[in-house]
């Protein structure tokens, strides 16, 4: 199985894909902590990538792609994974569905997340990730058990940079901008649901999965 999940920042992507990729044994790529990796070990790539996340804008399509192709072809990328965060743009959507065709290896679904923009607002201020396994947190929604200690793997919570809301309202100007019209580009190809992200987790996953069976139904 190969999804792409999108949507605004906040939307959920990130809690979602951790979910699902435990629940379906798949590998998750998500380009944000690929990139946040790099930043971290302050690599060529990572200071590259961070000029863009500082100011809350996209990294150039070049440097995603080639990034994101390399990680398919790892090993655990094979038997199926969860993208999160990628494409968003149109020459990322058509770079993927290129590369997959080759391989013969074409999408099964791709989701989008939605909830207005003010409770994305909201969820980014008091988000807190994880610095060692990515998983995020929320000082109102979803407090970790101990203060700034991961649940799952006892990394340090941190507060992203682009969480602050100015770069968060320019992230949802550019997602409006560049990512939402992929939309169309996925319905057209009858891989696209959207999923309503407001709820509770587990509603959130339980929508996404019955979305992913019904695109798999009508495959
Ligand atoms: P990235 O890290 O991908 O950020 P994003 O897409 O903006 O998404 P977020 O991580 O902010 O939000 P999310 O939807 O994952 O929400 P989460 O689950 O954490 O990208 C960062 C940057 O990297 C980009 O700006 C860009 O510069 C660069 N980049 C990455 N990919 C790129 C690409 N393909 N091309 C170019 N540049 C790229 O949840 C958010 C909060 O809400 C958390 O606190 C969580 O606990 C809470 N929450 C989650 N679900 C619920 C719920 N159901 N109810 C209440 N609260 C909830």
């Amino acid at each position: 199985m190969r999804i792409v999940l999108f949507g605004p920042p906040g939307a959920g992507k990130g809690t979602q894909a951790h979910r699902l990729a435990d629940r379906m044994d798949l590998a998750l790529i998500a380009t944000g902590d690929i990139f946040r990796a790099n930043v971290a070990n302050d690599t060529d790539l990572g200071r590259e990538a961070n000029s863009y996340m500082d100011k809350g804008e996209l990294v150039p399509d070049d440097v995603v792609v080639r990034m994101v192709l390399d990680r398919l072809d790892e090993e655990d990328a094979h038997h199926g994974f969860i993208l999160d965060g990628f494409p968003r743009t149109l020459p990322q959507a058509q770079a993927l569905e290129n590369e997959l065709a080759e391989r013969n290896r074409p999408l099964s679904a791709v989701l989008k997340f939605s909830v207005p923009d003010e409770v994305a607002v909201k969820r980014l201020a008091g988000r807190r990730t994880c610095r060692r396994c990515q998983r995020s947190y929320n000082v109102e929604f979803k407090p970790p058990r101990t203060d700034r200690v991961c649940d799952v793997c006892g990394g340090e919570l941190y507060q992203r940079d682009d969480d602050h809301e100015d770069t968060v309202r320019h992230r949802l100007e550019v997602y409006h901008h560049d990512t939402e019209p992929l939309e169309f580009y996925f319905w057209e190809r009858g891989l696209f649901r959207q999923v309503e992200a407001e709820g509770t987790e587990d509603e959130v996953t339980d929508r996404a999965l019955e979305a992913i069976s019904d695109l798999l139904e009508d495959g």
